[in-house]
């Protein structure tokens, strides 16, 4: 069997880091990580698809790359939790640009919930969203990367460790993500498919400030010393969503073509 990873070592930096010509599809990305991980793909050259559950939310991010950086960009409904409307929303995407190089399994939910609290809706609901959406995502994606590809899975430090108290779905979701990943790079490889996770660590966004909120409240801790509390960072500061997504394009790029199936930290250190 031949494996159809092309080597690329005598390439320009430049050419390595470009995603001209590709289209990136990435899933929750109207807001937080996702937004910051759609516009640094698209002024990689890729052209985008934001795929998130409010249809004008997501055509109004589009809107947005697209005014930023140019790149052709579309807003598609998806929710990553039913097969359904993956492939549908995949066919839009497909129709519209063309094909499918890069596909980010970002969304993603947090609730804070106590185990000794913890419903079995409310367990499943988690790993709907945190599972079987990557699922869902990656096989799709990969049916249609008839030209080879990269999935990347938007995994967590809670893919390596236990985190703040009311996480444990969380935390048992992401590290099923991370043996996912390396479960699906194996698979993939035949087709010139690359899986990578990246890990972040506490990055506030919009989603994330109303878990972090709930986890302290659960935990005893004053609201107001929540940064310092969430973050064991050695680069003196929390990582912002570009941080992030800095990574996410490395991982997407030519410039990682050695690397699949693994998890990359982008944790500021904060799991060692
Ligand atoms: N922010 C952090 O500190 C942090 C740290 C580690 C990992 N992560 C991971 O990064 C990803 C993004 O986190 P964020 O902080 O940007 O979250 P966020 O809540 O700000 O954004 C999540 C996006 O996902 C979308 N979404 C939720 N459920 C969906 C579904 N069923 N189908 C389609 N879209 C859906 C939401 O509408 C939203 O646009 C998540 O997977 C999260 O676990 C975040």
């Amino acid at each position: 069997m031949s494996y159809p990873f092309a080597d690329v070592s005598e390439r320009s930096l430049a050419e390595l880091l470009s995603l001209e010509g590709r289209t990136a599809v990435i899933t929750g990305g109207v807001q937080g990580l996702g937004r910051a991980i759609a516009l640094r793909l698209a002024e990689a050259g890729a052209q985008i698809a934001i795929a998130d559950l409010d249809p004008k939310k997501a055509t109004d991010a589009a809107a947005a790359v697209e005014s930023e950086h140019g790149a052709r960009a579309i807003g598609v409904r998806m929710d990553v939790t039913d097969s359904e409307t993956v492939r549908t929303a995949t066919d839009e995407i497909v129709e519209s640009l063309g094909g499918v190089d890069v596909w980010v399994n970002n969304a993603g939910v947090f609730p804070s919930i106590p185990v000794l609290d913890m419903t079995d809706e409310q367990w499943d609901d988690v790993f709907a969203v945190n599972t079987r959406g990557v699922l869902n995502g990656s096989r799709e994606a990969a049916r249609r990367m008839t030209r080879g590809g990269v999935i990347v899975n938007v995994v967590s430090t809670a893919g390596f460790r236990g985190t703040a108290p009311g996480l444990s779905a969380y935390v048992g979701s992401k590290h099923a993500v991370r043996g996912m990943t390396k479960q699906m790079a194996l698979e993939f490889a035949p087709n010139g498919i690359r899986v990578l996770g990246v890990a972040p660590s506490y990055v506030p966004t919009e989603g994330n400030m109303a878990m972090a909120e709930a986890a302290m409240a659960a935990a005893g801790i004053d609201a107001g010393n929540m940064p310092a509390a969430m973050t064991r960072s050695l680069i003196g500061r929390v990582g912002t969503p570009d941080d992030i997504a800095r990574v996410v394009l490395f991982a997407a790029s030519d410039l990682a073509t050695i690397m699949t199936g693994t998890t990359l930290l982008a944790d500021a250190g904060e799991t060692i």
